[in-house]
């Protein structure tokens, strides 16, 4: 269908502008290359095989942590009783660590390590706390309250919740108040070194700092999770993916006071299907090549989501003097409401309180499209900026940045709150490529709508309005590409976006 659609486009342009076929067929090549971003569409999310804990049901070992002393009552300390009652867990075969329902159960931070033995359960029914004072807490786990760690084919479930206490944190926070010292926080719940995990069903809440951390894993799915977090709460992003691959969310609902999700270095393979953002910073790749860092991401798909009340919708951040890249990043079926920054690429992303220098750095951002999103009374809705600053110092003009180039916006459409329906940014020296506007129809209820572009160049099809001329309006007789990048063009189509059956 796509591949007839554009043979006849192609035939029609070419009818219609017969000289400028060099254009045209760079045209060509680029769409191509971006249809062709879904050519293995049906191939799965590879995960390692989880095993069935069902099946078995009658054999298993309920390893209760009552029966360790715990008490539940949400005042005691229920640490011991939590380490020990794991050590029997992790040594015993088909084992349920069990957290009962209907109490609540004190524990200090916690690494809670395998290897374990084949088929661990944890079933979290009760509620889980944590001690609410930042003083007091245990200097040796700085970042971390509940850590799981090398574990292999472990399932986590049940209705349960697991409460960080966070509002003292918040409070003791540099974001919070500009005297505080700058320092990390705990993460409520991480799970790290592991594979051939499966989430579902738990409550991740009000958490020191992050809520949900997946580190360094292979082969995770996480369904029917909840996070909440005050809109205000500093860094608490939702479900935070680092260093990790074949990692599927779906059916999650977040919000948080950052990023709903977040995804960062070393992460590829990631499946986000049906997730409720809101509120929240939203969808994000990044932030990248913070303190000069290297980052890669690749091959990651949101596939419908609905964003409600967020600062901005699906993001890519890095920062300057980060290299690396993302490639490969497919965002569609999007319904967003009262978003700040529905899509937003952003290569000079600063948070912190000191102004943030021109620091050179290299990388791209290639092979990213946005389709099928509908958004409501937004502002800033299709934005690439380099040179975007939130510091509160002014921000230096900056000269490097990251390369972006092909970017595909498709179907989108909706009512914007500012002007500026498009924005494209983009650096003088380090000038955008290849953007790709089909089928876009912004809108704003009471006056116009245009596009800005600086140093962009790309084209539209379709539908394009605002018109988006300023994007070809250079001086350049065809889309660039040169041999160089379309080599990489070609390799990059390699790189197929899997997708799961979800
Ligand atoms: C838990 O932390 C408190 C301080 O907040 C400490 O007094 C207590 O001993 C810790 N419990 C364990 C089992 O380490
Ligand atoms: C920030 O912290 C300082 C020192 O702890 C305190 O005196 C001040 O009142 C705080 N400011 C706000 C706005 O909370
Ligand atoms: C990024 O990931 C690589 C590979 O896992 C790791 O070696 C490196 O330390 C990570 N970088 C950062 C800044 O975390
Ligand atoms: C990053 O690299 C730049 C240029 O080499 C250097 O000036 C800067 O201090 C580095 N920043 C950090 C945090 O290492
Ligand atoms: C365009 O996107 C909307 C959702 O925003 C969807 O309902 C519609 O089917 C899409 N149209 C096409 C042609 O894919
Ligand atoms: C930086 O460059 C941009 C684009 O040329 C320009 O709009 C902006 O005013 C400049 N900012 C400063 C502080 O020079």
């Amino acid at each position: 269908m796509d591949k007839f659609f554009l043979v006849s486009f192609l035939g029609m342009l070419i009818t219609a502008h017969g000289v400028v076929g060099n254009m045209i067929y760079d045209q060509m090549v680029m769409l191509e290359e971006l249809e062709n971003l879904d050519i293995e569409e049906e191939k799965e999310v590879e995960l390692s095989p989880i095993p069935s804990w069902t099946s078995e049901r009658g054999s298993k070992v309920l390893v209760n942590v009552d029966s360790f002393g715990a008490f539940g009552d949400g005042v005691s300390d229920d640490t011991q009783a939590f380490r020990n009652a794991w050590k029997i867990a992790c040594s015993t075969e088909k084992s349920v660590f069990l957290v009962p329902e209907g109490r609540r159960y004190l524990v200090n931070a916690t690494r809670f390590n395998g290897p374990c033995s084949d088929r661990l359960v944890i079933q979290i029914d009760g509620t889980i706390i944590a001690p609410d004072e930042p003083k007091n807490w245990d200097p040796k786990f700085p970042r971390i309250w509940l850590e799981f760690s090398k574990l292999t084919g472990a399932l986590f479930q049940g209705g349960g919740v697991i409460d960080g206490s966070g509002s003292k944190w918040w409070a003791s926070s540099c974001k919070k108040n500009k005297t505080n010292p700058c320092r990390g926080a705990p993460t409520a719940l991480t799970i790290d070194s592991s594979s051939a995990i499966k989430v579902t069903g738990l409550t991740i809440q009000n958490s020191q700092q992050m809520n949900f951390v997946i580190g360094r894993s292979d082969s995770v799915r996480v369904s029917g999770v909840q996070v909440s977090a005050p809109e205000d709460s500093p860094n608490t992003d939702g479900i935070h993916i680092s260093e990790s691959t074949n990692v599927v969310l779906q059916d999650c609902k977040i919000g948080t006071g950052d990023d709903c999700i977040s995804i960062v270095n070393a992460s590829s393979n990631i499946k986000m299907k049906r997730i409720y953002c809101g509120p929240g910073h939203g969808v994000s790749i990044g932030s990248l090549g913070k303190d000069n860092s290297t980052g890669l991401v690749t091959k990651v798909v949101l596939d419908t989501a609905f964003l409600k009340e967020t600062t901005n919708g699906l993001r890519i951040k890095t920062w300057q003097g980060g290299s690396g890249y993302v490639r490969g990043v497919r965002f569609q079926n999007v319904m967003m409401e009262d978003v700040s920054n529905p899509i937003i690429i952003d290569q000079f992303y600063c948070d912190s309180p000191k102004a943030c220098q021109n620091q050179g750095g290299s990388g791209y951002v290639r092979g990213v499209r946005f389709q099928n999103v509908m958004m409501e009374d937004v502002s800033n809705p299709i934005i690439i900026d380099q040179f975007y600053c939130d510091s509160p110092k002014a921000c230096q003009n900056q000269t490097a940045a990251v390369k972006i180039s092909q970017i595909l916006y498709r179907n989108i459409s909706g009512t914007t709150k500012s002007a500026e329906a498009m924005k494209f940014a983009c650096s003088d020296t380090v000038p955008c490529s290849n953007i790709v506007l089909s089928n876009v129809n912004l809108e704003k209820k009471d006056g116009t709508v245009e596009t800005y572009c600086n140093s962009a160049e790309g084209f539209g099809y379709g539908i394009v309005h605002p018109s988006a001329d300023c994007l070809s309006s250079h001086d350049k007789e065809y889309i660039f590409i040169n041999e160089e990048e379309k080599a990489e063009v070609a390799d990059s189509s390699r790189v197929d976006i899997v997708n799961t059956e979800l």
